[in-house]
């Protein structure tokens, strides 16, 4: 049990954390599409509510370095367990750094396996250093070792990111490392890029949204089914001739091959290592892998192979059995504590974020705690450009009903629309996407009032706040070819807000900005509102009670 503070008995209705993805506070308004969206709501809360500003990236969440931005999954990892973890990014990097991660039986099982085999070692992943989800030179790192420790032949399946990074900026990482691949292939050696596509489109699907995009990924990959090119460059540049204005992620799948037959399909006796190393859109194909019965999609063909994660995905499910690099074992998250304490709790997000209110709130655990109630809105299966409000609506209604029900003490929501729709690169769609969350907001605040509850609004890292590449000096957008703006399409470094919107202390409470105010500093926040002292693991409260 938490112990209960001494000084405040707690708010007397529910405590509510909103959660609005994407949402960064940028410093300039030029290319922010929450400064260009029409918001009364939250115009109304930042100007009447306590409301301070959290570090949201980089080390404040357990990434390698402050160059690096925030994502969903550490974030939501960093807000739900009010520590930081060094995070998957940070955890592999440390582990090629100082080799730790070849003296280990998953790595070793992976050599043996291949060489054992046809000697073919495949590696499929994100292709860029984006650092969300994988890194390139830890593929890098894996191909030299690899030949270092006599495989024959590398094959790579190369997911064009476009997401984490530039939109348009594939080639960059393409050309250099055909390159590389060509230049350390010898006559014992020989590697190559065998299959790729875009990673909306292939293969990264997640929590079960549209398992058609796993289905097309094992179809390029494993069974070297597609169109098929020379070389990944060649592929790249063709497909954006034949399909203008497809950004990278959208690219369609695409096969290498030669004289006619693919360079690298998946057979009995290879190994594959899946060198992503966060796990929500890892899950599903290391399923297609793993799983003996398996029901989401005709394999055709399922090839025996000595499979390992980068990390391991789901530790609960064991998702997967082999895995390079231990993830980070957070321990003393809100949710456990919460529960021990007896505080119900209501978590609701659409598809596409469930899992972050859920799986990453819990610390990267599957299943609830006691007195945990979920509720999961269906995500569209469109390009959200073409949907940008999603599933605010249901998301306001699921959230209005369970307050209404009186039956949870904190209760926890995501928008996902400023990510999801930023992440498109649509400037006027992730204006409607902000919109849509502010009316969402004008809805759910009454009824937190008429409860006797009060509400955290924040968000876990940047996106939406800066839809155009800016030029670092001068702060204006960059142009394309054409003079139209470059969108960009990935997180920011901006910090996030945290407002605490209370009509029931009658000003007794605020919030204090600390220098290190971050994302990890929230549970001890809500903790305090419900009257509890934080849990000692749990950074510090910025609640200030007057
Ligand atoms: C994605 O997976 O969509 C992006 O790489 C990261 O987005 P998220 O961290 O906001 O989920
Ligand atoms: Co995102």
């Amino acid at each position: 049990m938490l112990q209960k503070l001494s000084s405040f008995p707690g708010v007397p209705g529910p405590v509510v954390i909103i959660v609005m993805d994407g949402y960064g506070l940028p410093k300039t308004d030029v290319g922010s599409a929450i400064a260009a969206a029409r918001k009364p709501t939250l115009d109304k809360l930042f100007a009447t509510c306590p409301n301070i500003r959290l570090k949201a990236h980089g080390t404040a969440v357990g990434m390698p370095s402050d160059d690096d931005m925030g994502n969903s999954e550490v974030g939501h990892n960093a807000i739900g367990a009010g520590q930081v973890y060094a995070q998957g990014a940070a955890l592999v990097a440390g582990a090629i750094a100082d080799g730790s991660i070849w003296q280990g039986q998953a790595w070793q099982e992976i050599v043996a396996g291949a060489k054992a085999g046809r000697g073919v070692l495949h590696f499929i992943g994100l292709f860029s250093d984006g650092n969300v989800h994988s890194h390139i030179d830890h593929l890098k790192a894996m191909v030299v070792q690899a030949k270092a420790e006599g495989v024959k032949t590398v094959r790579i399946h190369a997911l064009l990111d476009g997401r984490d990074v530039p939109e348009t900026s594939a080639l960059e990482y393409v050309e250099p490392f055909e390159a590389f691949l060509a230049e350390i292939s010898d006559p014992s050696f020989d590697a190559r890029i065998a299959s790729g596509g875009g990673r909306q489109v292939i293969t990264m699907d997640r929590y079960e949204a549209n398992w058609a995009l796993v289905e097309a990924g094992w179809k390029t990959h494993v069974l070297g089914q597609g169109e098929q090119f020379a070389s990944t460059a060649e592929a790249v540049k063709a497909l954006r001739q034949r399909h203008p204005g497809t950004i990278d992620q959208d690219l369609p799948p695409f096969v290498i091959g030669a004289n006619g037959q693919p360079v690298g399909t998946i057979e009995d006796g290879d190994a594959v290592v899946f060198y992503n190393f966060r796990g929500d859109r890892a899950i599903e194909i290391t399923r297609a892998f793993e799983e003996a019965d398996f029901d989401k999609f005709d394999r055709i063909r399922m090839p025996k192979v000595i499979y390992a994660g980068m990390l391991q995905y789901d530790g609960d499910l064991q998702l997967p059995k082999r895995f390079l690099v231990a993830p980070p074992a957070i321990k003393d998250t809100m949710g456990e504590w919460f529960a021990k304490s007896g505080v119900t709790q209501f978590a609701c997000s659409e598809t596409q974020k469930f899992g972050h209110v859920t799986y990453f709130w819990n610390g990267n655990r599957s299943g609830k705690f006691e007195g945990e109630t979920y509720q999961e809105v269906p995500s569209d299966v469109v390009p959200f450009e073409q949907r940008p409000w999603m599933k605010s609506a249901e998301i306001a209604d699921a959230m209005i009903a369970a307050l209404k029900s009186g039956q949870y003490k904190t209760l926890r929501c995501n928008f996902a629309n400023g990510d999801m729709v930023g992440h498109t690169g649509n400037f006027r769609a992730a204006t409607l996407s902000v919109e849509a969350v502010d009316l969402a907001l004008e809805r759910i605040l009454p009824v937190i009032d008429a409860m006797g509850g009060v509400a955290l609004i924040t968000a876990d890292h940047g996106n939406a706040d800066e839809m155009f590449e800016l030029d670092k000096k001068t702060k204006q957008p960059q142009l394309n070819a054409d003079g139209s703006f470059k969108a960009k399409t990935a997180h920011t470094l901006n910090p996030v807000p945290l407002i605490l919107y209370d009509n029931v202390s009658g000003g007794k409470l605020g919030l204090k900005q600390t220098e290190s105010a971050g994302l990890s500093n929230i549970a001890a926040t809500v903790a305090n509102l419900l009257g509890y002292e934080k849990h000692a693991k749990w950074d510090e409260s910025l609640l200030q009670i007057r």
